[in-house]
């Protein structure tokens, strides 16, 4: 019954991008707690090194790279190391083991991905896939429901999800070619994967966001199913305090009426831009607000799964 409210989690594979700063990881970190409530087994994957999705959830960090390690009921989380996927890989088609010993002493692991252009993007986004296949690449390990996947930013991201279709195209043949055509059809079906693009309530975000969102359509031949606006002043002072407030301006501590009048017009801003992605959007929207805090911790984080998941329940 729980699942049925949260469609949207429903999938294999959710990749989660959009400009840099704009809130991608605190999202897919909200993502994953929420998809965990509900029921589902859920893994979040960071890249490039990144893990801060632990300490976000509260749980101590810890683990090498690679590792997946449970920080709650239902959720588990782990940064994806290209490298280390590769060699996993790997060492399903080369035997004996002797010889892949020899492949990775030798660095000619290392060597393939640093020459290939998109090498690394199409071996963490092949390593996402495979973490949630009921048959893992290692057979004594378990596929997640759901892998959430802290995608790099916008144009990246978007590179990423191009690259199964590009080494499908290079190799024709062989393992490679049908490990990234299985990926590539993993990314072409959106009852299987969901894009989520998150944004915040500024000029250049959203432009980003519209052209990503275009992007996703023409490049990968599907458009993005959730766009989030992140950050959004929600607790803005209506215009009569306003009138009243700069009317008294003087009287009040300068500063303090300048933070509040600045903040205030960030609000409308903010207005403006919502409006306008709205317009621009091809698929559900939901609005997450700027949280009052110097940094957003498992408190915050909560607050901010509790408001998303009831978002994602008006949707469906
Ligand atoms: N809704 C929010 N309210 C307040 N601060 C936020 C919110 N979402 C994100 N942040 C803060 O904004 C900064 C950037 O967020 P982060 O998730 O790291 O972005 P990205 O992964 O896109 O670079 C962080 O300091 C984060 O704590
Ligand atoms: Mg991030």
């Amino acid at each position: 019954m729980k699942n049925e409210q949260h469609d949207i989690f429903h999938c294999e594979l959710m990749v989660v991008t959009g400009k840099g700063g704009v809130g991608k990881t605190t999202i897919a970190a909200a993502l994953g707690q929420a998809a965990s409530q509900a029921g589902r087994e859920t893994l979040i994957c960071e890249v490039s090194g990144q893990r801060r999705v632990p300490s976000l959830l509260g749980h101590p960090t810890a683990g090498a790279p690679g590792t997946e390690e449970q920080v709650a009921p239902n959720l588990w989380t782990t940064t994806i190391d290209p490298e280390l996927a590769l060699v996993e890989w790997a060492g399903r088609l080369i035997r004996p083991r002797a010889l892949l010993d020899l492949a990775v002493r030798s660095n000619s692991f290392a060597g393939f991905i640093n020459a290939a252009p998109g090498g690394r993007e199409l071996l963490t986004i092949t390593k996402a896939a495979e973490l949630s296949r009921d048959e893992r690449w290692d057979q004594d390990a378990a596929g997640y429901e759901l892998v959430i996947l802290d995608a790099p930013a916008s144009g990246h991201g978007l590179a990423m999800l191009r690259t199964p279709t590009t080494f499908a195209e290079i190799a024709r043949v062989g393992p490679i070619a049908n490990q990234a055509r299985e990926v590539e059809a993993l990314l072409a079906d959106s009852e299987r994967s969901q894009i989520v693009l998150v944004s915040t309530l500024e000029e250049t975000p959203v432009n980003e966001t519209i052209e990503l969102q275009d992007a996703l359509t023409s490049q990968l031949g599907r458009g993005a199913d959730l766009i989030v606006a992140n950050d959004f002043i929600s607790d803005d002072l209506g215009q009569p305090e306003i009138d009243q407030l700069s009317a008294a301006g003087s009287e009040l501590s300068g500063a303090a009426t300048t933070a509040i009048l600045t903040r205030h017009h960030r609000s409308q801003l903010q207005q403006g831009q919502l409006t306008r992605l709205r317009g621009a959007a091809d698929c559900p929207l939901v609005v997450l607000p700027a949280i009052a805090s110097h940094a957003i911790g498992p408190d915050e984080l909560e607050q901010l799964t509790a408001l998303l998941a009831t978002e994602l329940r008006l949707l469906s």
